[in-house]
């Protein structure tokens, strides 16, 4: 991996210098969540932002190498995990349609059978954790090993602390899984599965990482190490995805603005993709009210208005 963190560099470095001198200067972050009660201290002034592209080569700026709390980005993940593992079979469990609803409601699943909107919502998530446990005896262990090897960190590890956090106010979840079970569509006990999620939440990245992570999809579904994932259609099924649905009910406006695939993360993350190019990871703690990284959004937007960049 070539890290480039001069001027000199060119290509992405300057954007992103500028994007970050333009989000130094605006006022209003949003809020950290507060509803697991470890992510609720972060500092929403911090902000980082790194670009990978597909060879492997990185640049960042600001807190581009500080670890964060993935939270709902590792849904991509284990996502791609799972499609890889049992393919089309999937979608007989968890539809591919955007939810308009927040990410951890409950409404629709009643009256759709227990059959979830979309994989990033909390309750699809859950429907593709259980199954890809089913099939690994270790959903959280194959997504960590996987983070490891497409970032090239094996430092990266679990935040007990935030898994314990989330786990002690995780009654939505359960509800969720239940209630799922009720339907047969959760196929582990709730207990193990609700361990396995939080601990895949609680994995700690940074922009680096995750901009690394992420760049089989930008490669049309190839690893790091030149191996196969996905199948190209696949590739483009899980960006599909995350442009619909990756930041729930503001998956419209984050298109509008943005233009790219992107899934974000209470831990204030977001990953983007341009197919065939680079890969994207923002990181700023403050949130907006549908749980989306205020300054993360807003840094997105420059960089595609401000390159020309994206699937549009
Ligand atoms: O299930 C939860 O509530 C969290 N562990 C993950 C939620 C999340 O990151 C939603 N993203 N915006």
């Amino acid at each position: 991996m070539v890290i480039m963190t001069t001027t000199s560099a060119l290509t992405f470095q300057p954007v992103l210098e500028r994007i970050a001198e333009e989000i130094a200067r605006t006022p209003g972050r949003g809020r950290p969540a507060d509803y697991i009660p470890a992510l609720a201290s972060r500092d929403p002034r911090s902000f980082g932002m790194a670009v990978a592209e597909l060879d492997g080569t990185v640049y960042g700026v600001g807190d581009w190498r500080q670890p964060f709390s993935a939270q709902s980005i590792t849904k991509v993940f284990t996502l791609a995990l799972d499609l890889a593992r049992e393919g089309d079979d999937l979608w007989e469990h968890v539809g591919r349609e955007p939810s308009g609803n927040p990410f951890n409601s409950l409404v629709q699943l009643e009256y759709e059978n227990g059959i979830p909107r979309n994989p990033f919502i909390n309750a699809g998530a859950l429907v593709v954790t259980d199954r890809l446990h089913t099939r690994t005896g270790d959903a959280a262990g194959t997504l960590l090993d996987f983070l490891r090897a497409e970032s090239g960190n094996p430092a990266l590890t679990f935040d007990e602390e935030v898994a314990a956090s989330e786990a002690g106010h995780g009654d939505r979840n359960a509800a969720l899984a239940h209630f799922m079970t009720s339907y047969r569509n959760i196929e582990n006990p709730v207990p193990e599965l609700l361990d396995q999620y939080f601990r895949q939440c609680s994995i700690e990245v940074s922009c680096a990482d995750l901009a690394l992570a992420t760049s089989f999809l930008a490669r049309h579904g190839v690893r790091a190490d030149g191996t196969r994932l996905l199948t190209r259609s696949q590739a483009k099924q899980v960006n599909a995805v995350m442009l619909t649905c990756g930041t729930y009910d503001a998956a419209g406006e984050f298109a509008y603005r943005v233009g790219l695939p992107g899934k974000s993360g209470v831990g204030g993350g977001i990953i983007a993709v341009v197919p065939g190019r680079c890969t994207l990871c923002v990181w700023s703690p403050g949130l907006d009210e549908r749980g989306n990284s205020v300054a993360g959004v807003a840094a997105l937007d420059r960089f595609t208005t401000l390159t020309g960049l994206s699937v549009f």
